[in-house]
């Protein structure tokens, strides 16, 4: 389990890192490229019920014995992806890029960092995942670009440049000391100061990741003819990063103390003059517009760490205008195994959103694993069954992370000489940075669990590969690979799991969340019965005003152990016991 103050950080940082996006016109091709061979009806967008996967490219498969994975690995593995039935890969940051933040510092947005192959690779990719009724989702970095950008090179150069003001700049209050209190989701001042024209640019990240100046029209310009050139490529949209932190406080008031410090030994900032500011909306609005000029149903999704509902609602748009998916943190990161937390959280996504698609998700590429975040140590395997329920059978977008599905768990480097995320160099030894949930793709048991042939991998592979891997899981019944894919499949399958309704039961039950899926036009309702506790819990379930009048229950899906029960009045669950099944 991880300790206070990581989880408190873990957020801090979630709720700067960022999202994606993007749209365009074009081409019959590209309309093809947006809308493959699985085109529905307008009426029912293909992303309205996806299953996302994130991959981390340069953990997922290497091609090309550099120890470091690549858009070939990507395309060896599609196959993989879709006996998932994955509906599309979001991929982060493959644009050129000096590394600082493994691809968040951007410097070339039009083009492929030859580190992970090169622009006919990446159309091959699209083409080949096409063929696998895969739809590929880009990372859109608009909150800040590489200091090594051209854009940012030339802001820097003088004062009169005509990109100046492209950036944030500001004179200092004084000598050594910036114009206010922001800082940096990565530690310390957000404010750096450049010796030649003697001021300060804005970073909410990384020194080396300067913050755009949303304020000046050109910047959208700019930054939306890079979408037109991905859409234009037949990318099925975008995930934005970091997109609540685009604009900032006009006047540049500090920020205000709440009390505390964190891991860098910064006192915790409210963060009111940086983060989702009401002016990112129209900027929202103008995207959208973009991506839905273009065929096909392109999707934005927003990387959104929202501290309620009722933002969370905002980011939909008041007329359904801006991102289809807003990420949903507050469900998958609430990080404790709380029956009533998941109730309330999961009930506000389905009442609350003006029937807008909620998009949960547990893991990524910021926060150590959801095996570690809700594991207790001893039943850390049923607890990953757990959370694949939670994340599969709500009515809600489903987002993986490569690696969930078969419990690879957090490994964080052991020395600070190991760390390779900045951060994690910043916050040693209290924070050690996101590695731990980056390490490789465990494939088999094999040299380097098959994901390269390197002598060395960028980051070393877990220990845990022997048995946890995709070839073993795949030919174990009860892996947690296969208890995934059951998942997904009674999601593909059904159309109740779909579009039925999240309705919650047995609403005061502390150790049991329980929820129905019911759609009239879509078959039986289905109950979903999730035992959050180390016990045994026995049921009695009174389901009358739910218009079930009979107790007869016929299991569709359960974890092992269950006794078979068909009576709703003495539904026994075993400890983290997993139960869905069919009323009549
Ligand atoms: C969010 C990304 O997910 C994270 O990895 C990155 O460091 C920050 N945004 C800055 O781009």
């Amino acid at each position: 389990m991880i300790c206070n103050h990581r989880k408190k950080l873990t957020l801090r940082i979630a709720a700067v890192l960022g999202v994606i996006f993007l749209c365009g016109i074009s081409s019959g091709r590209a309309a093809q490229q947006g809308a493959p061979q699985h085109s529905r009806p307008a009426a029912t967008p293909w992303w309205q019920h996806a299953l996302i996967y994130e991959i981390y490219p340069r953990s997922f498969q290497d091609s090309n014995d550099d120890g470091v994975g690549d858009i070939n690995g990507i395309i060896q593995r599609l196959d993989y992806l879709q006996s998932l039935k994955v509906n599309a890969i979001w991929l982060t940051p493959i644009y050129p890029s000096p590394l600082v933040d493994f691809g968040y510092d951007i410097s070339n947005y039009e083009a492929i960092d030859p580190l992970y192959g090169s622009m006919a690779d990446f159309d091959h990719l699209i083409a080949a995942a096409r063929q696998h009724h895969i739809r590929v989702i880009m990372d859109m970095v608009m909150n800040h670009t590489s200091d090594q950008s051209p854009w940012f090179k030339e802001s820097r150069s003088s004062r009169s440049n005509p990109r100046r003001n492209w950036y944030i700049w500001r004179d200092g209050k004084g000598p050594g000391i910036p114009p206010n209190n922001w800082q940096s989701a990565f530690g310390h001042s957000a404010w750096t100061y450049d010796p030649t024209t003697k001021q300060w640019y804005y970073h909410k990240f990384y020194a080396a990741q300067p913050d755009l100046n949303w304020r000046n029209p050109e910047v959208q310009k700019a930054m939306f003819n890079v979408c037109r050139f991905w859409l234009d490529k037949g990318v099925a949209g975008f995930r934005l990063d970091a997109v609540p932190e685009l604009f900032e406080d006009p006047q540049f008031r500090d920020e205000k103390e709440i009390g505390g410090s964190n891991a860098f030994g910064d006192p915790n900032l409210d963060e009111s003059r940086t983060s989702n500011l009401p002016e990112v909306h129209g900027v929202m609005r103008a995207l959208r517009k973009l991506v839905d000029s273009y065929p096909g149903n392109r999707v934005l999704i927003g990387e959104t760490y929202l501290p309620n509902i009722q933002d969370q609602l905002r980011w939909y748009g008041t007329n359904r205008d801006e991102l289809q998916l807003p990420m949903d943190m507050q469900v998958g990161f609430i990080n404790r195994l709380d029956a009533n937390e998941f109730r309330e959280k999961m009930n506000q996504a389905e009442t609350q959103l003006d029937g807008n698609m909620p998009l949960f998700v547990f893991d990524n590429h910021d926060n150590p694993r959801s095996w570690n975040r809700y594991g207790d140590g001893v039943h850390d395997a049923q607890i990953a069954r757990v959370i694949a329920a939670l994340l599969l059978t709500p009515r809600a977008v489903a987002l993986m992370y490569y690696g969930q599905e078969i419990g690879m768990v957090t490994t964080p480097p052991k020395t600070k000489a190991e760390v390779q995320d900045p951060v994690g160099k910043v916050g040693w030894p209290k924070y050690k940075g996101r590695d731990g949930e980056r390490t490789p793709m465990q494939w088999d048991s094999e040299k380097n669990a098959g994901f390269s042939t390197a002598n060395k991998t960028w980051l070393p592979i877990p220990a845990s590969y022997k048995t946890v891997n995709v070839q073993t899981e795949s030919a174990a019944p009860d892996s947690l690979l296969n208890w995934y894919k059951r998942l997904i499949a009674l999601r593909a399958e059904n159309p109740v799991m779909r579009n039925g309704q999240t309705v919650m039961v047995d609403r005061t039950n502390p150790n049991v969340l329980s929820y129905l899926r019911t759609e009239p036009k879509d078959g039986p309702t289905v109950l979903v019965a999730i035992n959050f506790s180390a016990q045994t819990q026995t049921i009695d379930y009174h389901l009358r005003a739910h218009g079930i009048s009979g107790s007869g229950v016929t299991a569709l899906l359960e974890t092992a152990g269950m006794q078979r029960r068909t009576d709703l009045h003495h539904m026994t669950l075993p400890p983290f016991g997993v139960f869905i099944g069919t009323l009549q």
